[in-house]
């Protein structure tokens, strides 16, 4: 069977969803004597036994320390280890591994494009943009940023539908703009920006910019040089990988202009007590022993992710997305938070009697796990006024039948506030 991608209207192969939860252990389980209904992928997605597998073959059969052995185990590890930048290249259609650093996930890769690479071009006054929709991660680095440099943190507003306009962009941009760092797809609203038109904003002023991936990459296709991004960051934890490692792409030709952001073994070509020569990128930034099985996790996910196509798993999500929001305007009092044109499998909602916190706690009792609260972005609670929401975030694994448990719960949430 096929379905249409809606991005782009071509026939993908619809996905076997069935197959796909049977990869995954933990949805067999139980939660409170209830077949478990996992909706909370944006926090963080579970992982197929593959992943589980190449992380636990890694440890049992050829672990050791990665570019320091003549050893055949070194030598294996650094090889399973490498090779996963080829992967992420793919996934990304990066032009080079080169362009792909290993880091604990999107916080830490988008602290390092802050320190060295913005850092060092800020004087004060000088104004860096991101967007009122911005989670922490892509909000806080910066602030640290300007509390160091004198640097202004300026903020393109949304409208009431979750949408940035390009001209709200463009007339934020001035002659002090030094970066723009903004989200692909948003973890608390589902929009997707229209981050193409922001980067050729970019390009037009002759400004660098960064995309924060990190709800996008695990959920469509992602083609770095199509976006003509000169930073791209994603977690593995939401991409059906381990937790605590991730990536950033950057051109290579910015990534060589930057000094590193950590020193420590492995970034270095030599050191002496009188001066220290560093590594090329990637290795440059990337001192210490990184997490060696979970880069290698990471790579057996993405191996898994593309195996599935993107692309189905895109039009797999936006099909979910729909059935649930026609399904949720039965339940009375219910409001979703976000309603943009585009989107990605995030569903944000406030109840009229009952707080996020308290659907949260009733629909666990149910065995449907979804988020409850600010979702680490605090100002886009403050936007619309609410203290918090409930979010249901799809994965390639969730089904339409998952759809209407939560459904059936949240009509419980209704009649246990009396509605
Ligand atoms: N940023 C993650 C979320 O949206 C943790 O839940």
């Amino acid at each position: 069977m096929s379905v249409v991608d809606p991005v782009n209207g071509r026939q993908v192969a619809a996905l076997d969803v069935e197959r796909i939860r049977r990869d995954f252990p933990i949805l067999r389980r139980e939660v409170h004597g209830k077949p478990l209904v996992y909706l909370d992928n944006g926090a963080s997605a579970q992982r197929p036994e593959v992943v589980i597998e190449a992380e636990a073959d890694c440890y049992r059969r050829y672990y050791a320390n990665i570019h320091r052995g003549v050893h055949a185990l070194s030598q294996e590890s650094t090889s399973a280890f490498e090779a996963v930048r080829g992967k992420v290249k793919e996934l990304l259609n990066a032009p080079s591994e080169r362009e792909i650093v290993f880091t604990r996930g999107t916080t830490e890769s988008i602290n390092l494009v802050a320190q060295s690479h913005v850092r060092p071009m800020l004087k004060p006054g000088d104004e860096i943009l991101i967007t009122a929709m911005e989670h922490h991660s892509n909000i806080v680095p910066w602030q640290l940023l300007c509390d160091a440099t004198g640097a202004k943190l300026v903020v393109v507003p949304f409208s009431d539908a979750g949408e940035l306009s390009l001209e709200d962009v463009a007339s934020r941009i001035t002659a002090r703009t030094r970066f723009i760092s903004v989200m692909h797809v948003s973890n608390a609203l589902g929009t997707i920006n229209p981050v193409l038109e922001i980067v050729r904003l970019a390009r037009e002023h002759g400004l660098t910019i960064l995309l924060d991936g990190a709800q996008a990459a695990p959920h469509m296709p992602v083609d770095v040089q199509a976006l003509d991004c000169d930073f791209y960051v994603f977690s593995a934890h939401k991409l059906y990988g381990p937790t605590g490692v991730g990536v950033l792409f950057g051109k290579y030709e910015l990534l060589q202009a930057m000094p590193p952001w950590q020193g420590g073994g492995d970034m270095i070509r030599s050191v002496s007590f009188e001066r220290t020569e560093f590594a090329e990128p990637p290795a440059r930034f990337e001192a210490g022993t990184p997490n060696i099985a979970g880069v290698i996790g990471m790579g057996a996910a993405i191996d898994y992710f593309r195996a599935l196509d993107p692309a189905a798993v895109f039009a797999h999500e936006s099909a979910l997305l729909r059935y649930a929001e026609s399904e949720l305007e039965t339940v009375p009092g219910l409001r979703i938070i976000g309603n943009a044109a585009a989107k990605a499998g995030i569903l944000s909602f406030v109840m009229e009697d009952a707080h996020p916190h308290d659907i949260g706690t009733i629909l666990d009792a149910d065995g449907v796990a979804i988020r409850a609260g600010h979702h680490c972005a605090q100002p886009v609670m403050q936007r619309y006024g609410v203290p918090a929401t409930a979010r249901a975030s799809f994965a390639a694994y969730n089904t339409m039948a998952e759809v209407d448990a939560l459904v059936a719960s949240l009509h419980k949430v209704c009649d246990l506030f009396g509605r």
